[in-house]
């Protein structure tokens, strides 16, 4: 394990050149910076796509309604944000809530990479297809649409730890369809089953 993991003042003081980034535009039409907050030494760790209007006026990871959906599910299988580190894939809000660009993303996602360094969780949840195609990119998994994979619980290697990556819907998703919203449900059941066994992997 790396010095730094589980460690406070390094997530925090990450946060903080997070909140100072100029790597790529998307900074100039934002109030702030949303770097990820929670547990640094959660054994889950949720992974979204970009601060929306709520998440870019509050500095803070899913607080709007997606977020409370998000709640909702955690609090299913018995987790609250205490228990969990909640990131994005970008650090800063895309005009109008496009998708982020493909040199946005490689902009950002060291500062990700670092995150799950840190942290060292043995399970992430991808919440959309954005962050899963990018987290998934490490096992050389590829798919063409999130909900032929959603649910499925790839075991692997993420930066020297024994992790498993499990793709799901992004909760936005699932604000206006109910297929959607059970489909979440159901994973996130999986999720409770993975962290449950955690204690168990070797890889
Ligand atoms: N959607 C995301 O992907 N992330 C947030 O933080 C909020 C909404």
């Amino acid at each position: 394990m790396a010095e730094e993991t589980g460690s406070d003042v390094a997530i925090e003081r990450l946060a903080a050149v997070i909140g100072e980034c100029r790597k790529c535009p998307l900074w100039e039409d934002t109030h702030h910076a949303v770097p990820g907050e929670g547990n640094p030494r959660a054994e889950l760790m949720l992974i979204g796509e970009a601060p929306g209007r709520q998440e870019d006026l509050t500095g803070r990871p899913f607080v709007g309604r997606a977020g409370k959906l998000l709640d909702g599910l955690l609090s299913g299988i018995g987790l609250s944000r205490d228990d969990v580190f909640i990131a994005n894939i970008v650090k800063h809000r895309p005009p109008g809530n496009r998708d982020p660009g493909e040199e946005e993303i490689r902009a950002c996602t060291p500062y990700l990479e670092e995150q799950i360094r840190i942290v060292g969780p043995k399970v992430i949840v991808m919440l959309g297809r954005h962050s899963s195609r990018y987290i998934l990119s490490f096992l050389s998994v590829e798919f063409d649409r999130i909900t032929e994979i959603r649910g499925t619980v790839y075991p692997g290697l993420l930066f020297g730890h024994p992790v498993r990556l499990i793709p799901t819907l992004h909760p936005a998703a699932a604000l206006y369809n109910p297929g959607y919203r059970e489909s979440l449900e159901e994973d996130f059941r999986i999720i409770g089953r993975e962290l449950a066994a955690a204690g168990e992997f070797t890889r």
